[in-house]
């Protein structure tokens, strides 16, 4: 239902003829100095979302960026995070679907708790009085009934009228890229881009119901397709966002028809760029690494990167980002470090699923995507990433874990595994 396609696509380059004359160290010193003194931009985005303290922040990634995923990212340097996006619908028929904002446990450091701020929630739909509802709903937090933001959202456009508290979301941000085709004929996502005056009633109508010291933000593809009629929709959308109010755009530099499959085009992302002066664009697509973060930077001229498929089992890039704005070399993570994470994630994810039946075997599911990422960072990645496929329990979680990450392998340790997967041990 969410913003979920194939994501299995090679990492491609983006398309940016020069960005390899880019040094993305000098170009992580400059960022790293107005991102402290707080100079233009980044004092302005500082100042609208107190803790966005450096030029990136992890994406919404449907089916990855739960509170699990980002609180991992947190403890390793991401200074903002943005849930997947979270459909109108589901988000005003309470439940599970609300619970997905993560918001509801705020004691003990549980998922969605304290350390999971700032965090900017993510709507999306196809009616502007249900989006509005749905937004009022995600900022107070759900105080009122169900059925009161049901009526809300049959009666049209509201305001919000609880005072947010602060530890509501830091942003609202109305998805209009994801790829996902239309449903029931309703243009909803990045199929807005083929109807802009769809979109523009929906930010307008956001924009009115939310309280005005939230910021409400956009994500959008650079077009449709690449005719001029659909990049002039772009542009016509953008100008409205911008003349409404709205505090950022994450431009994704693939077209919604290109979904996530081919490069991302960094190239019509600088012109993007270039055609709103003063007008905070963030930009998304072909991450892989914390030197693209400034490669992309330095290119584009945004104001921060969005990470996404970059950082899935790789929590270590928001680490490298801040070594690189502090002049160091960005290290990669020792076998130690990764056994940390696995198993902090594991639990983090129990955690976070622990009211569902068979949260066991439904986290180890859900981790199994994450393991086989995690395992590319490892010397015998293949073996461990095999492993990873048939894992359905905590226990199962904890053998690869100890079977492969005990220590940062001496010679002996990595023969000895390699023979316990080829079947010569009993593992
Ligand atoms: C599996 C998957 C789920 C995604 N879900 C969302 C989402 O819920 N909200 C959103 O704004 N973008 C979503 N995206 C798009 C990413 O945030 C990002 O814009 C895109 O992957 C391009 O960046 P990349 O090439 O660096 O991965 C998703 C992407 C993938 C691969």
């Amino acid at each position: 239902m969410g913003c979920t396609t194939n994501n299995a696509t090679e990492p491609s380059p983006a398309i940016a003829p020069g960005a390899e004359d880019i040094d993305p160290r000098a170009v992580a010193l400059e960022v790293a100095r107005r991102w402290r003194t707080g100079e233009g931009m980044a004092g302005r985005l500082q100042r609208l979302v107190p803790g966005f303290d450096a030029p990136f922040f992890q994406a919404g990634l449907a089916g990855y960026s739960d509170a699990a995923m980002r609180i991992i990212a947190r403890r390793h340097g991401c200074p903002l995070c943005v849930t997947e996006a979270l459909l109108d619908r589901t988000l005003l028929a309470g439940g599970r679907g609300f619970a997905k904002a993560d918001l509801g446990e705020i004691e003990d450091n549980v998922p969605g708790g304290s350390e999971d701020h700032p965090l900017v929630g993510q709507i999306m739909g196809s009616d502007p009085a249900e989006m509005s509802a749905a937004a009022v709903k995600m900022v107070e937090q759900g105080r009122r009934t169900d059925r009161a933001y049901r009526s809300m959202a049959a009666d049209g456009p509201q305001r919000a009228c609880a005072e947010p508290d602060s530890r509501t979301f830091a942003a609202i941000d109305v998805n209009l890229a994801c790829p996902v085709k239309k449903i029931a004929r309703k243009a909803r996502g990045g199929h807005w881009l083929a109807e802009p005056e769809g979109a523009i009633a929906i930010l307008r109508a956001v924009r009115d119901a939310v309280p005005a010291p939230i910021p409400v933000t956009i994500k959008i593809r650079r077009s449709f397709d690449d005719t001029p009629e659909m990049v002039a929709n772009f542009h016509r959308i953008l100008d409205a966002a911008f003349d409404l109010g709205i505090a950022w755009a994450t431009v994704h530099g693939r077209t919604v028809r290109q979904k996530y499959v081919g490069p991302s085009r960094w190239d019509v992302l600088r012109e993007v760029v270039r055609a709103y002066p003063g007008c905070p664009i963030f930009t998304s697509g072909d991450v892989w690494s914390a030197e693209d973060i400034y490669r992309m930077l330095a290119y584009t001229g945004s104001c921060a990167v969005s990470v996404a498929r970059g950082c899935i089992g790789n929590p270590w890039i928001f680490r490298q980002a801040r070594q690189m704005m502090d002049g160091q070399e960005p290290t990669p993570p020792t076998v130690a470090e990764q056994r940390a994470v696995l198993l902090e994630h594991f639990e983090l994810a129990l955690a976070l699923h622990r009211s569902m039946r068979h949260a066991e075997l439904h986290t180890a599911r859900a981790m199994r995507k994450f393991g086989i990422r995690f395992s590319a960072h490892h010397p015998q990645h293949e073996q461990v990433r095999r492993r990873m496929i048939e894992v359905s329990s905590l226990d199962d979680w904890r053998k690869v874990v100890d079977d492969f990450y005990r220590d940062d392998p001496s010679p002996s340790q990595t023969a000895d595994q390699t023979r316990m997967h080829e079947g010569t041990i009993d593992g």
